[in-house]
């Protein structure tokens, strides 16, 4: 038996005899002595082989190889003053070896080396298809204990503090609008008819609180086949959280106090005991998007009325088609960005126009108020105009000036990355700084230019202000993002519970009464036979993972992630199948060739 893991070896053992399990993390022979690392999930510790004290297992430690896995029985001896490892928790231990078992062999050559003694970089992809060598590195180890530790810690806070319950929902199940396309599973027992796998377990969540099972939670897995980012996965994990009878403040002040316990317990940081608010308005006015980093200032100013009538048609068009001209101030930024970088080619400008941006218009502040700029805007722009613009951009000597003009949500989108790029690059941000940030008061709807038809925002059962109840395509939304360092960890609503108003949200982003009925028939009905009030709140536990832990992908918080082109590199899914299977399911292909994997 096991007496202990490698990694809890401390002094108070010196003497004991203890039994481990493990791999060799790596061999060293140092002058006819022989060390080991000996490693397991939870750490690794020094065993010493000595050939004088035991000379029958001499020869078998010198025999192991890196990831051979070892039994070791041994004596634990406190290391002489000079060689001790305050690099690891075990550094002033070591185990004498007394006997060593091989239960097996490594019998092929290593992908790569898996001792973080070896400071090898490894390419992703290979990292993926040998995953299982992957997780067992100090790096991807450390991150499957931290979300270990912070899922763990939400259950005890949400259960024993805060009286949750979990409640499993389906797997197979219908098709819910959060926003993206569905993974599509066919029902052999129901031939051409199709499950959907959950992008959220929202309707079953509403329906528990119908239910009475007030206070649900569910660390719950969730599907969206959407283009992957860093931050996104084809299924990924949500911490998922619904609850009656609370207003939307009481909802908020509870997650804080969930935030508070989470960072403080596996982070030791200490966060207010209530974030700051800001409504969508001022964030999208202030920072151009509704998940604003604000560790740093560059705040976007809007300055289309200084340029409604200007002789410069780039800025005077883009307001007179209802947009806008905003103009992102860089204190400090003409020696670090030149014309190269800003204009087409450039860096700064590749960023813009991934906003959507067809270009970038810029002043440089010289020495005495004057203005360096392309011709078209300077004829353009009268002495009075300057001072107004100096004024409102704050804007000094050496300063860059960059504006974005057109559509109000490509200059949005575009100057908020110039932003964070520039924020990045001029290190205004202290990594050490942790801010967390409510965005509240979301418009309802947004339009969908392509099939020119409003679209809910969150999702069509989030419910309206009461005060903006009468006119219901530009109502705000009592709905609450979190977001954390500029990226959105969380978000939630209080939703509607009424029939009536429910059918209006769907007549209002277009969905006819009999579709409505179709699609969500059950849930109209069930509102008619008592429903509480009720809201909720849907974390991404992996982005809170990846965030914690310091990684810039989430994949490195999963333990078996997909690729950005939603494949599993070790498994090779997804993969052809059996024709005899599809017959079953009397489905036929209409790719021509199935690509190779
Ligand atoms: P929402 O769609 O905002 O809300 O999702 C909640 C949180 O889930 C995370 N997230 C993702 N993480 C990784 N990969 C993805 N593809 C992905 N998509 C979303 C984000 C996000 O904040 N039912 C509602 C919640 C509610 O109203 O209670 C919902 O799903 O961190």
């Amino acid at each position: 038996m096991r007496t202990q893991y490698c990694g809890e070896l401390r002094g108070d053992r010196a003497g004991q005899t203890v039994t481990l399990f493990g791999w060799v993390d790596r061999r060293r022979d140092h002058g006819g002595v022989i060390f080991l690392d000996l490693r397991d999930r939870s750490g690794t510790v020094q065993i010493v082989s000595d050939p004088e004290r035991t000379p029958e297992i001499y020869a078998l430690a010198e025999s192991l190889r890196n990831e051979y896995v070892i039994k070791v029985q041994g004596t634990v001896t406190l290391r002489p003053e000079d060689s001790l490892n305050p690099k690891i928790a075990t550094g002033e231990v070591e185990v004498y070896a007394e006997a060593i078992e091989v239960l097996n062999a490594v019998r092929q050559q290593l992908p790569f080396q898996v001792s973080s003694a070896d400071a090898e970089s490894v390419r992703e992809e290979l990292r993926l298809k040998y995953r299982y060598l992957d997780l067992r590195r100090e790096r991807m180890r450390s991150n499957l204990l931290l979300r270990h530790e912070i899922v763990k810690t939400v259950r005890r806070y949400l259960e024993d503090v805060q009286g949750f319950i979990e409640v499993e929902t389906p797997i197979l199940t219908r098709s819910t609008p959060e926003g993206a396309r569905d993974y599509l599973v066919p029902s052999r027992a129901n031939p051409g008819e199709w499950f959907a796998l959950p992008q959220s377990p929202q309707l079953f969540k509403q329906l528990l609180m119908v239910s009475g099972f007030d206070r649900y939670y569910q660390v719950a897995r969730c599907f969206r086949d959407e283009d992957l980012r860093a931050d996104r996965q084809p299924e990924f994990t949500q911490l998922d959280m619904e609850m009656s009878f609370m207003s939307q403040a009481e909802i908020m002040e509870l997650n804080e106090g969930l935030m508070r316990h989470l960072f403080k317990t596996v982070k030791g940081i200490d966060l207010p005991e209530t974030f700051p608010r800001m409504t969508y308005t001022e964030a999208m006015d202030r920072y151009g998007t509704d998940r604003p980093d604000v560790r740093f200032g560059l705040e976007l100013a809007d300055v289309s009325d200084l340029f409604q009538t200007s002789g410069f048609k780039v800025f005077s068009g883009a307001i007179a088609q209802g947009g806008v001209v905003k103009v992102l101030s860089i204190p400090g930024g003409n020696d670090r960005f030149s014309n190269v970088r800003i204009k087409p080619g450039g860096d700064i400008f590749r960023v813009a126009s991934e906003g959507g941006a067809k270009g970038l218009a810029y002043i440089r502040i010289r020495e005495g108020g004057e203005i360096d700029t392309i011709g078209a805007i300077k004829d353009n722009l009268a002495p009075d105009q300057i001072a107004t613009l100096l004024e409102r951009t704050q804007a000094q000597t050496g300063d860059l000036l960059l504006f974005g003009a057109g559509a109000t949500d490509v200059v949005n989108a575009s100057l908020a990355r110039v932003r964070l790029a520039v924020g990045q690059e001029l290190e205004l941000i202290d990594p050490d700084c942790v801010s967390l940030l409510w965005v509240v008061d979301f418009p309802m709807f947004e339009w969908n230019a392509d099939e020119k038809r409003l679209e809910a925002l969150h999702h069509p059962f989030t419910a309206p202000l009461p005060e903006d109840r009468h006119d219901l395509k530009t109502a705000r939304a009592q709905a609450y993002d979190l977001v954390y360092n500029g990226l959105e960890i969380g978000g939630g609503s209080l939703r509607i519970y009424e029939p009536e108003l429910q059918e209006q949200v769907f007549a209002a982003i277009g969905l006819s009464e009999a579709e409505a009925q179709n699609k969500f028939g059950f849930l109209l009905e069930a509102f008619n036979y008592g429903t509480p009030p009720h809201g909720g709140i849907a974390y991404g536990l992996d982005r809170l993972v990846m965030l914690l832990s310091g990684e810039e992908s989430i994949r490195d918080t999963i333990a078996f992630p997909k690729t950005q082109q939603a494949r599993c590199l070790m498994t090779q899914a997804p993969s052809d199948v059996d024709a005899k299977q599809l017959k079953e399911l009397q489905i036929r292909s209409t790719v021509q060739q199935p690509p190779k994997a």
